[in-house]
């Protein structure tokens, strides 16, 4: 098995005082899958990528990622391992210059100069963001912002990258541009999300969670058409699911 992989077992987290936000979460992701990871707001989805992303670390069960079990010994390793792109860029961006923000993973790794130069171009080429280098990050839109937070994960190199909720907050364009970007990608790719239009392009599988626990790991197609989980996890249907049914509704009705 490649070493590109996740692995949980009986995965456990309660914040303080809390009742538990993961419960007994076990699944494998192996190599350059992208998987969704949806559910109702507050179901556990964020908790969940930020234990994959040794910025939490659970009460009970194991996180395997690619042969190193993720513990608080292991954190910075995990960290450089897999890229985590926050819900919201402003958490994520903190350097004055789009060129300085992208730089700065690279140099925190100890890399020569010529390094961190090569790899801050390759990352704004892969999100096509090449003419905003010298810009000020404050001043980016919102969309600017969210490729310039992935830009500057790439950076890292990561072999697994982590995105929570990476559409939100996107117009249209933005949206698609960002969907463009996530199919280039090869890496193994986790997608919190609540837009299953865009896993419908993106993921072949999801995980739906709800109070904490999976309540389904298939396939995203069958996701699509099971209302009653749609309706658990507070998802609607995408509009191309709906679309095919109507035509399918159609078809029996000619043949009667
Ligand atoms: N910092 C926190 N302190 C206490 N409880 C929290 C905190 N963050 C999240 N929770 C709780 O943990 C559960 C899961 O939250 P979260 O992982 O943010 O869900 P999601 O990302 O699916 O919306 C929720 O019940 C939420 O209220
Ligand atoms: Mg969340």
């Amino acid at each position: 098995m490649s070493h590109h992989y996740i692995k949980t077992e009986n995965l456990e987290y309660s914040y303080y005082g809390g009742a538990k936000a993961i419960d007994d979460i076990s699944f494998l992701i192996t190599h350059g899958e992208k998987v969704a990871l949806v559910g109702a707001n507050g179901a556990g989805k964020s908790t969940l990528l930020m234990l994959l992303n040794a910025l939490k670390f659970a009460q009970k069960g194991t996180i395997d990622i690619g042969n190193t079990f993720v513990t608080e010994k292991t954190a910075k390793f995990i960290r450089q391992k897999v890229g985590f792109i926050f819900q919201n860029s402003d958490n994520q961006l903190f350097m004055p210059t789009v060129s300085d923000e992208i730089a700065f993973g690279p140099i925190n790794m100890g890399l020569p100069k010529e390094e961190v130069e090569r790899r801050t171009d390759m990352a704004l080429q892969r999100v096509g963001c090449e003419s905003l280098k010298n810009n000020i990050t404050s001043h980016l839109s919102g969309g600017q912002k969210r490729s310039i937070a992935i830009a500057s994960v790439l950076a890292m190199e990561p072999e697994i990258l982590l995105m929570d909720e990476p559409s939100s907050n996107l117009d249209p364009f933005s949206r698609r541009l960002l969907i463009n970007q996530i199919k280039s990608f090869t890496h193994t790719c986790v997608i919190a999300t609540h837009d299953l239009e865009m896993v419908w392009e993106l993921c072949p599988r999801s995980i739906a969670i709800s109070n904490g626990k999976i309540v389904f790991d298939g396939l995203s197609k069958e996701l699509f058409y099971n209302q009653e989980l749609l309706n658990e996890c507070h998802l609607e249907q995408p509009y191309l699911a709906k679309i095919e049914q109507m035509k399918e509704a159609e078809k029996i009705r000619s043949a009667n």
